[in-house]
């Protein structure tokens, strides 16, 4: 989604801004701008297009201390220079940039119209700009004030005021923002990537929190004015770490760093014999644990699909049955929610709008208790839910998630043992089988990794060169296949297809054609006999199979052209590790393509609008 910076120092803003903004091109953008005060100027540039676009534009280099930057991903009025950010007023005497959807702003701006004010865009932001100055009466954190009480919707804000030099100011409600702080220079920014170089030393925002920040110091408050205080957040990522590490993308180098990712989310999380499950993190009382009757898992994408494997296990080791729930679609569909209903999140970013909105839903519907599983400390998600399993996965920079899905699904591992602990479920008694596997796990997703070569060929052949591919399996291979669908379509632009083998019979089978590739997984033993009887049935019309099997299954290479296998594991893990075939296979088709692999067509990191 759109990127925030600003910063207010003796450093060139606009230097600190670009580079700023160069830190967080990943959440997807079509357009960027900045504008930096200058004796008594509040200098603006902006342009449709890449960064490099705006640099270009830049024919002389904005001079000035304090500025404000923003890239955008259009969500109200297509992408062009006058909807790009800043925005600014009639008489150019404010600059504001944003990140969210100002629900109410064609109200306020026929208003604003009807009182003579002339709009340069159809974005929803300019109104803010607009607003702040029909309010203003010469003090700009009392007009902030005013302004945001007249705002609905999400916003992040960065403002600047000509009169009021010196100062710039931050508001946060529903979208993330950040503030760094130097030494004798301050920063804001959407997400810590864009400041990391000059400070690790941060303020993260809540909801309903705004800042005044001068060079010399940071002052806080609620949205009613009334100061607060915040303990500093200290950043422990280092700036390599978001960088691509010597890897063509950072979808490979992510893909690649998923045996840590897992082994750095399993730690000290299974007891050292191995015998429990220690999800400490976990305040979910023993008794309220006992009263949970109905679980429902809701998220979207990727994440969407970690659910539906969550599902099977939970349900596998709890016997409480499970919903999993597009949130898009769970938000609007007043769920069915008790003080026995566990809700379960799941959100890489944890700022997922439909995400953090369906949490929202059920909270006021008064479900029990919600846990949220996300990748970002501080996230807008995870400071909501009652309790937080972080998936330990570090950055994950590109817009395909990959190591985040592999880390939520050892969360959802954990935690269904760790329910099924706590309820004394007779699957509590597979856990110490079930912590053995996982351990295994890391070194086992080495070996995946090393499939990796033939799975280029086979991109590079076959699946490259086609528009469509279908991905079939029964029970948990199915939910695998339709991630590597997903995976597929969203970063190739191949169609993608993924079907529960069984149903394929039942319509798709028109679709499938001399050639056509199909991606079967056959995982799950008690489903074998019949995932190969659907291949059978594919091949008699002539598609090219590449099944995903168990090491030493001799009787799939009858059937498939070809065969990529996987260390065993037990069946209910086998999703960590099937995955990864299919992720590689996603990148190389995309590289073969020509394609943005990190930055995929129409898509964004963060999509934290509707
Ligand atoms: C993942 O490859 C996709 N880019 C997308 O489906 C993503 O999983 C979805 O937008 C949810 O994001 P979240 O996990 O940050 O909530």
């Amino acid at each position: 989604m759109c990127g925030i910076v600003g910063y207010i120092g003796h450093r060139s803003a606009q230097e600190v801004l670009l580079r700023g903004l160069s830190k967080l091109e990943y959440r997807g953008y079509d357009s960027a701008g900045i504008s930096v005060y200058n004796e008594g100027d509040l200098q603006v540039q902006k342009v449709l297009g890449r960064l490099v676009a705006l640099e270009q534009h830049i024919q002389t280099p904005l001079i000035g201390g304090q500025g404000i930057g923003h890239t955008r991903w259009a969500t109200h009025g297509r992408p062009s220079d006058d909807n790009a950010h800043p925005h600014s007023d009639c008489s150019g005497r404010f600059v504001v940039v944003h990140n969210g959807i100002i629900e109410n702003y064609q109200a306020l701006r026929e208003e604003l119209t009807s009182m003579g004010h002339r709009f340069q865009s159809q974005t929803d932001t300019e109104v803010v700009a607009h607003l702040v100055e029909e309010l203003y009466a010469g003090d700009l954190f009392t007009t902030v004030i005013q302004v945001i009480a007249r705002l609905e919707g999400a916003f992040a804000l960065g403002i600047m005021a000509k009169e009021e030099p010196g100062k710039l100011i931050a508001v946060r409600k529903a979208s993330p923002l950040v503030i760094g702080l130097g030494d004798g220079e301050n920063f804001i920014a959407s997400d810590i990537p864009a400041i990391l170089e000059y400070t690790r030393e941060t303020y993260i925002l809540d909801d309903g929190e705004m800042a005044v920040i001068t060079k010399d110091g940071v002052d806080l408050f609620t949205f009613a004015g009334v100061p607060i205080s915040k303990d500093v957040f200290h950043v422990t990522w280092d700036a390599v770490s978001a960088e691509k590490g010597g890897f063509d993308h950072f979808m490979l180098k992510e893909i690649t760093e998923q045996p840590t990712a897992i082994r750095d989310t399993l730690t000290s999380r299974i007891s050292p014999d191995g015998s429990r499950i220690t999800l400490n993190e976990i305040n979910l009382t023993d008794e309220v644990a006992n009263t949970i009757d109905r679980i429902h898992i809701v998220a979207c994408g990727t994440s969407y699909h970690a659910g539906l494997v969550g599902k099977a296990a939970i349900e596998n080791l709890t016997r409480i049955p499970v919903n999993v729930e597009i949130a898009s679609e769970y938000r609007y569909c007043e769920p069915i929610v008790t003080d026995k209903t566990l809700v379960i999140v799941i959100s890489q970013s944890g700022e997922t709008a439909d995400t953090l909105a369906a949490m929202r839903e059920a909270k006021s519907r008064g479900c029990a208790r919600v846990i949220a599983i996300t990748n970002v400390v501080g996230s807008s998600i995870a400071r909501e839910a009652d309790d937080v399993i972080l998936t330990l996965a570090g950055p994950e920079i590109s817009v395909a998630s990959t190591k985040a899905y592999t880390t939520q699904l050892i969360c959802l591992y954990l935690l269904a043992g760790h329910l099924a602990q706590v309820r004394h479920s007779e699957g509590a008694n597979l856990i110490p089988d079930i912590a053995q596997a996982l351990r295994a796990l890391p070194e086992q997703a080495e070996q995946v990794l090393q499939t990796s070569a033939m799975i280029e060929k086979f991109a590079r052949t076959y699946a490259a060169a086609k528009e469509d591919c279908f991905f079939i399996g029964r029970g948990l291979d199915y939910a695998v296949a339709l991630e590597g669908a997903l995976k597929l379509k969203e970063i190739s632009y191949i169609h993608a297809e993924a079907y529960a083998a069984g149903e394929l019979k039942h319509g798709a089978l028109a679709l499938i054609v001399e050639g056509i590739p199909v991606i079967a997984l056959v995982t799950q033993d008690k489903l074998y006999e019949k995932t190969v009887s659907n291949i059978v049935e594919v091949k008699a019309r002539d598609a090219y199979v590449l099944a995903l099997a168990w090491e030493g299954d001799a009787e799939i290479h009858k059937h498939a052209d070809e065969v990529i296998t996987i260390p065993r594991t037990l069946p209910f893990l086998a999703p960590v590790l099937a995955v990864i075939p299919q992720q590689l296979l996603a990148y190389y088709a995309s590289v073969a393509r020509g394609n943005d692999v990190d930055k995929p067509r129409n898509l964004a990191k963060s999509v934290t609008v509707e």
